[in-house]
């Protein structure tokens, strides 16, 4: 509920009271009260308008094979259904890549997937339309498809060409190295499984244009891809993204065909079409995390020290590039994680198949890197019968390093961060009570792992570091912020609202921000990468400077005071000092500017400074800064069955100066569980034809709130970002998942324990109770192994 009220009198006791809700204050999700009374408005729930059409899609039967024929007559005559379209239909573009071609938007006469869009329906009623579909007959000359990372490494089909990052000479080093070992490790991919499931609502306008509502986190890519399968100008098409229900970014690429298929509907008959994936149907419909097979040789000394790395990651793209091409260098950008290899050359696969094209999710590739980077401490570790946290503390990189992508390393405060997190959760006596649990129980076994993130933030791609934003302030002093991001969930908005409260120092419920609209804030880039806020915190910050100049200096005009005279104070504005400074209220100042004449609506634009990136020579500062973190995980695993539970998570993480506390929290928390699932009990799996057989919520298993470890600390490394980003805050979004890698790492080490640590136990991802079982037994064979040897 709002209090705002127009003109509260300016009481002596209003004028101590400081603003509320500014940078830093914990406050609550602007829509936390709608989230949880079902009250917040997502596409589905608009109403309608009258006439309007649902549409259902059609999808290939088949994951690789060539149309004969696409007879659609008794859809066509189907009850309710109107129209009936398929890619020769479409008025204009049909390739919706969104960086490279290869995406049609219906599919035909090549059939690339199991479950390709093949055509789309619209009916009077969303079951018809589902109905309808059901009603095709497809011919096709069915081939083989190529399903798997090993077979399109085989076959050396890719999307995208290969590409390598490389310091030193890596050979060089791996051949003086005492030692080197060398394994491999296969991550499954990962479900988004965000709330809502992808949907777009099309409106015809009567000049010829579009106005779509979409749950999208890329309303401008939206915007353009429908302009583009139109054949309309930009200028026709305006796209409202107000809330998501999760993103996760599954919808930065991905929302976008659902719109342009709505869309084309929408056209053809004159009236508004919404276009609602199902649940299944948006599994089936819509990649995911990249599957990716690593396989890497590292070399070290006897005490542990890295020497050199040789690395391979391979992803699993799908049947087209979409983003695959950055996700893929993002997990090269992270193989390093926190530590310092001193040559090291790595090689990023991009592979085809004929399966879903994937696409962003949480961490972009980054975790894919990360984890091989922790496989190899922990290895290095039992190798050499250290304490994998010591391998690590002492392999961490030191300010002045370089990684192998070029970028210095700057106020790197990593160690400090592990080791009081090492002091807070008391690792070393745990480590210790673990080893005396561990020889008192024959059967269940603990194990413990304290490790590292550290997370580029920035696009990649640099053109896509820049935002704006634009502010409009009404005459009783309420304030609307409109700006490029998108609001899924994370706080996006409420961080902006409390940038623009600050900036004023008036409470946060003088500010509203408005739902994203690309005719509001012209060419956004998508909210991803985790600098939502970065970008649209200065945005948002720049368009309030320049109204506060004016008004700073309609003040030095009008009450004749010096500018350094003119404050903004406690949901007030002070002019002059001492005894004679006036004290108008916020609302009051406003309306005296609105009846002297000046502009109450400013622009704000923001691009991230200092970053560059040479592809070519595969050098450069990508990033503007690192995200740090730190987290340790306990679990128990019972080597009969291999099941197991998470008995304690303690994550320090470093935000740099929070701007919203409570929100940063609750983004790593959700991260960390994310990130949980997806290397614990979250498994794709697919049958022998190519048939996504995990494609429903039955059949695959996100954490609940009953796999959250029965203890869960969070804590803030309070420290302000060296780097001027907004209020010297760090971006939070993506960073937090990768604390689930200590969830994985204390796996292994569980499992090793069965070997006294002697073994690197093969664990591939998700680390479900079987593979755990898998892990235990192959430390068993071991155990066996060395015993019939002393007996021989
Ligand atoms: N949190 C919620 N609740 N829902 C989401 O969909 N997406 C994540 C993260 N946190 C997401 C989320 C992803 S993938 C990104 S890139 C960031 O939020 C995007 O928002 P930000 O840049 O504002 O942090
Ligand atoms: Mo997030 S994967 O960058 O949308």
């Amino acid at each position: 509920m709002s209090h705002f009220s127009a003109f509260p009198p300016s009481s002596e006791s209003f004028r101590r009271r400081p603003a509320k809700g500014g940078r830093g204050a914990s406050v609550t999700h602007d829509s936390a009260e709608q989230h949880v009374t079902g009250a917040a408005q997502y596409v589905d729930d608009i109403p309608e308008l009258a006439r309007t059409l649902h549409a259902a899609i059609g999808k290939s039967p088949v994951a690789k094979g060539t149309l004969i024929q696409l007879d659609l007559s008794q859809v066509r005559t189907a009850a309710g259904v109107v129209d009936v379209v398929t890619i020769a239909d479409m008025p204009a573009v049909t390739d919706i890549g969104p960086v490279y071609q290869g995406d049609p938007i219906l599919a035909g006469p090549e059939l690339q997937f199991h479950g390709q869009a093949l055509f789309a329906v619209a009916a009077a009623t969303f079951i018809e339309a589902r109905k309808a579909v059901a009603l095709a007959a497809i011919q096709m000359d069915e081939q083989i498809p190529t399903l798997t990372l090993e077979q399109a490494l085989a076959s050396g089909e890719r999307v995208r060409p290969d590409h390598m990052m490389v310091k030193g000479d890596a050979k060089k080093a791996l051949a003086s190295a005492p030692n080197t070992l060398t394994n491999t490790l296969y991550n499954k991919g990962q479900e988004h499984f965000y709330l809502e499931s992808q949907v777009s609502y099309a409106v015809p306008t009567d000049d010829g244009g579009m106005t779509i509502y979409t749950s999208s986190q890329h309303p401008s890519e939206v915007q353009k891809l429908v302009a583009e399968v139109l054949g309309i100008a930009m200028h026709k098409v305006t796209v409202l993204v107000r809330r998501m229900g999760g993103g996760f970014g599954g919808k930065e690429t991905q929302a976008a065909p659902w719109a342009c298929l709505a869309a084309v509907l929408a056209v053809r008959n004159k009236r508004p079409v919404k276009l609602r994936l199902d649940r299944q149907d948006d599994m089936v419909l819509t990649g995911k995390r990249h599957d990716f097979f690593s396989r890497w040789t590292v070399g070290f000394d006897d005490e542990g020290q890295l020497i050199g790395a040789d690395i391979h990651l391979a992803g699993l793209c799908g049947f087209s590039p979409d983003l695959s091409d950055a996700i893929v260098d993002r997990a090269m950008f992270h193989v390093d994680n926190a530590y310092n290899f001193p040559a090291m050359a790595v090689l990023g696969q991009r592979c085809k198949t004929n399966t879903v094209s994937n696409t962003a999710f949480r961490g972009f590739g980054g975790p894919q890197g990360m984890i091989v980077g922790e496989a190899m401490m922990d290895d290095i570790a039992r190798a050499t019968g250290l304490d994998p946290l010591d391998v690590r503390l002492k392999n961490l990189y030191q300010n002045g390093d370089k990684t192998h992508y070029g970028q210095p390393i700057e106020d790197f405060h990593i160690e400090r961060l592990m080791t009081q997190l090492e002091r807070e959760c008391e690792y070393r006596q745990r480590r210790h009570d673990i080893t005396e649990f561990n020889q008192q129980h024959p059967y269940l076994k603990r194990g413990l792992a304290l490790t590292p993130v550290r997370f580029g933030i920035s696009f990649t791609v640099q053109h896509l570091n820049q935002a704006g934003a634009l502010i409009n302030i009404y005459t009783d002093g309420s304030i609307q912020i409109n700006h490029g991001g998108t609001e899924m969930g994370q706080g996006l908005f409420t961080k902006v609202a409390q940038v623009v409260a600050n900036e004023f120092s008036v409470d946060l419920d003088y500010v509203q921000v408005t739902a994203t609209a690309t005719d509001k804030v012209p060419n956004t880039s998508p909210t991803a990468a985790s600098s939502g806020s970065d970008l649209n915190g200065k945005a948002a910050q720049a368009a309030c400077q320049t109204i506060k100049q004016r008004l700073v200096d309609l003040a030095v005009e009008h009450f004749g005071v010096a500018p350094d005279d003119v404050h903004f104070i406690n949901n007030h504005v002070v002019v002059g000092v001492g005894e004679s400074a006036q004290w108008l209220t916020f609302a009051e100042f406003v309306q005296l500017a609105y009846e002297q004449r000046v502009s109450l609506s400013a622009t704000g634009y923001y691009r991230t400074p200092k970053i560059f990136y040479d592809r070519d020579t595969a050098s450069g500062r990508p990033f503007y800064y690192y995200a740090l973190g730190a987290s340790c995980s306990e679990v128990e695993i019972d080597t009969l069955t291999g099941e197991y539970r998470i008995l304690r998570t303690d994550i320090l993480h470093d935000v740099g100066a929070s701007l919203s506390p409570a929100i940063d929290i609750g983004q790593i928390e959700g991260g960390f569980v994310q990130g949980m699932g997806w290397l614990t009990t979250e498994e794709l799996t697919w049958d022998a034809k190519g048939k996504l057989a995990s494609a429903s919520a039955a059949t695959y298993k996100i954490p609940t709130s009953m796999d959250v470890p029965s203890i869960l600390n969070v804590r803030l490394f309070d420290q302000p970002n060296a780097e001027e980003t907004i209020y010297n805050s760090k971006a939070v979004g993506e960073p937090p998942l990768m604390h689930g890698i200590s969830v994985w790492c204390a796996l292994r080490d569980a499992a090793a324990s069965v070997a006294n640590y002697a073994i690197n136990p093969p664990l591939d991802t998700p680390a479900t109770p079987e593979r755990v079982l898998a892990a235990v037994m192959a430390c068993q064979a071991h155990n066996e192994g060395l015993v019939a040897e002393q007996i021989s």
